[in-house]
């Protein structure tokens, strides 16, 4: 049996960070009553605010303080006038890194009631329809920190390091296998063999040997470029993608774009053995230009928190939410980012009054 009572850790983070967390609090703690859940929370002020002031986005026994929580929902970071690294590598990948939550999964639909800018991108049941799931690899890969600038003048140049192990690609590629496996059986994992000669062939062996152990699962390799294109002109045609950190993280905002909105879009840092914390957050971002106004959408957000909720092992509740934000959306509650005049506040309502109904 799951646990009925969590100590969620809060980081509203920076703009529309702070706008769309109470959103997805309040949805918590409705669903949490109706199954007999109880969520307390603790609020951290790291953000680039706290950067221009202390001049650290976090305190250095920061990621301590919520090192015991079961789990960590974030808003947004970043801002104007703090570098996006800083902020970044501050806060974020600190945070992914040190609770190794290696998996970031990012699934993407297309809802009916929200127009994709595709006209083929249908909602999940009219014609097959976009619901997919992107796996992307967290911990390693392309993003390191191994490399640096050398020389000068015009002869001055760049080197940054890949870094590939075995361990880390058969952990995610497992991840990915057995994720579609509890879905609709298939799967394609993004490479560029032809391109990276070193790390890609690395990645496509060791992806095939966990495909092996999962027969059951229909897939193949394909190149991110041609991947790209495909997912633009055929989004339904996708159940599990598999990336590396880079490749991954391009594909999810890309397919996001295609489901309607990057307001909508939700992602977990997981941390599968439960050994430390996973993080929850929306895959927008601050958005200094509409922050302020109450009109940021808190779907992304909020469906972050029904992702958290399967996580805890409360599936039948984060299914509730994700139903509410379904039908919502469907009922026409839609924010600006979606072609509608709702405000943050009268988005969330409509979420919790469909809750409220079951
Ligand atoms: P962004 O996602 O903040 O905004 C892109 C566009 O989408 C803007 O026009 C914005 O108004 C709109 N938008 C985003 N979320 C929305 C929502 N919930 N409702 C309605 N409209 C929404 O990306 P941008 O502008 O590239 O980055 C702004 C700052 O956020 C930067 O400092 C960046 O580093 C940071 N950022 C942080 C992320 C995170 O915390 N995981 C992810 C992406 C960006
Ligand atoms: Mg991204």
């Amino acid at each position: 049996m799951p646990r009925t009572s969590h100590r969620i850790a809060l980081i509203p983070g920076d703009g529309i960070g702070g706008e769309v967390i109470p959103p997805a609090t309040a949805v918590l703690d409705t669903v949490g009553r109706r199954h007999g859940l109880t969520f307390t929370y603790d609020t951290f002020d790291w953000s680039c605010e706290r950067y221009a002031v202390e001049g650290a986005m976090m305190p250095p026994d920061g990621l301590d303080r919520i090192r015991a929580h079961d789990a960590i929902l974030l808003g947004a970071v970043g801002w104007p006038g703090v570098p996006d690294h800083v902020s970044l590598w501050g806060l974020l990948i600190p945070i992914r890194r040190e609770f190794d939550q290696y998996v970031n999964m990012r699934p993407i639909s297309v809802f009916d009631g929200v127009q994709s800018p595709l006209k083929d991108a249908l909602p999940r049941g009219v014609d097959g329809g976009v619901d997919l799931v992107i796996v992307r690899e967290n911990s390693e890969g392309e993003y390191s920190t191994i490399g640096g600038r050398f020389g000068h003048g015009e002869g001055e140049f760049a080197l940054q390091e890949s870094v590939f192990t075995r361990a880390g690609i058969r952990r995610i590629a497992e991840f990915g296998f057995s994720l579609a496996e509890e879905r609709r059986g298939r799967l394609v994992a993004a490479t560029k063999s032809n391109g990276i000669v070193h790390t890609m062939p690395f990645w496509d062996e060791v992806v095939s040997e966990s495909a092996a152990a999962h027969p059951g699962v229909t897939w193949h390799l394909e190149h991110i470029d041609a991947l790209a294109a495909k997912m633009v002109l055929h989004p339904g045609d996708f159940d599990v993608v598999l990336g590396s950190n880079l490749f991954g993280d391009i594909l999810s905002d890309l397919a996001a774009a295609v489901a309607g909105s990057i307001g909508i879009a939700p992602s977990a840092n997981l941390n599968p053995s439960g050994e430390w914390p996973s993080m929850f957050e929306p895959v927008h971002g601050s958005a200094p230009d509409i922050a302020g106004r109450g009109v940021a959408n808190p779907l992304g957000a909020i469906w972050s928190a029904s992702m958290m909720l399967d996580h805890l092992g409360h599936r039948e509740a984060g299914a509730e939410v994700l139903e509410a934000i379904r039908a919502s959306v469907r009922d026409g509650h839609l924010t600006r980012d979606l072609g509608g005049t709702a405000s943050t506040a009268e988005m969330t309502h409509a979420v919790l009054d469909r809750l409220g109904e079951h």
